[in-house]
């Protein structure tokens, strides 16, 4: 018995590489990934009347609505899947009401993971970021590019990946970051986010392990 699962939250501004370390660290962890970006995404896409409203919200940058991603987020974390094998929160909370809603319900992270990008990556990375609809996988033109012509001829370009609206999601991100991680201060670890992919994964895994080191010993201990 290894005790409770890891709980994580990941954040850090547009492009800074959230999505991308998510991939890397389910892969070895097989944490749930949780990412409203997406889920909002899927709901845009589906036409539902929730998509309808929150894509207005996104097309500028916006947060959306705490009574649209509340109750996502929250079902989600609820499922068995997530309670079982742990959760990684990708992008949330963004605001100090989600992360008291999340407090109330009992939904305590273990790590809070900041990644720290200065802001000319961030556009560039913006600019060249491409997603494989097949398999969800991120791609950008220079620093990841596809694999082969396959996926190269059927990669798509997100909705709010241009200059201007990044630039928009930069100034929400200014915005809200402080309050949310003065939440969380005492569980923080700031990685720098400008370096690879995987020299940024090896400081979160080293972070990780000791982490998970930590709670086995608490357990033997007991
Ligand atoms: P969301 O989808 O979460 O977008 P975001 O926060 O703007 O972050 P991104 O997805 O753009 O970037 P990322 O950090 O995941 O970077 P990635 O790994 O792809 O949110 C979209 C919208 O939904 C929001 O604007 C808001 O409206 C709404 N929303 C979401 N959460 C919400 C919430 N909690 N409350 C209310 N509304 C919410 O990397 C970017 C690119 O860089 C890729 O091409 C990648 O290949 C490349 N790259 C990554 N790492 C590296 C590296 N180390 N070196 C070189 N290139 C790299």
């Amino acid at each position: 018995n290894k005790g409770e699962p890891l709980k994580i939250m990941i954040s850090g501004a547009p492009a800074s590489g959230k999505g991308t370390q998510c991939e890397l660290i389910t892969k070895k962890y097989e944490l749930v990934h949780i990412a409203p970006g997406d889920l909002l995404r899927a709901e845009v896409a589906a036409g539902t009347e929730n998509g309808r409203c929150a894509k207005e919200y996104m097309e500028n940058g916006q947060l959306v609505p705490d009574e649209i991603v509340v109750m996502m987020v929250k079902d989600r974390l609820l499922q068995s899947d997530a309670q079982e094998k742990g959760w990684l929160l990708d992008g949330y909370p963004r605001s100090s009401s989600q992360a008291t809603v999340l407090k109330e319900f009992g939904f305590q992270p273990d790590l809070f993971i900041l990644l720290e990008v200065s802001e000319e990556i961030l556009v560039e990375r913006v600019v060249g970021r491409r997603l494989d609809p097949v398999t969800g996988r991120i791609y950008h033109l220079k620093y990841s590019p596809p694999e082969t012509e396959e996926i190269a001829a059927r990669l798509t370009q997100r909705f709010d990946d241009t200059e201007e609206k990044v630039k928009l999601r930069l100034c929400t991100h200014h915005q809200n970051v402080e309050a949310v991680l003065s939440l969380y201060e005492d569980i923080t670890v700031k990685v720098n986010g400008s370096a690879s992919k995987h020299v940024v994964f090896a400081q979160i895994d080293s972070t990780m392990t000791k982490l998970l080191k930590q709670k086995e010993d608490a357990l033997g201990s007991v």
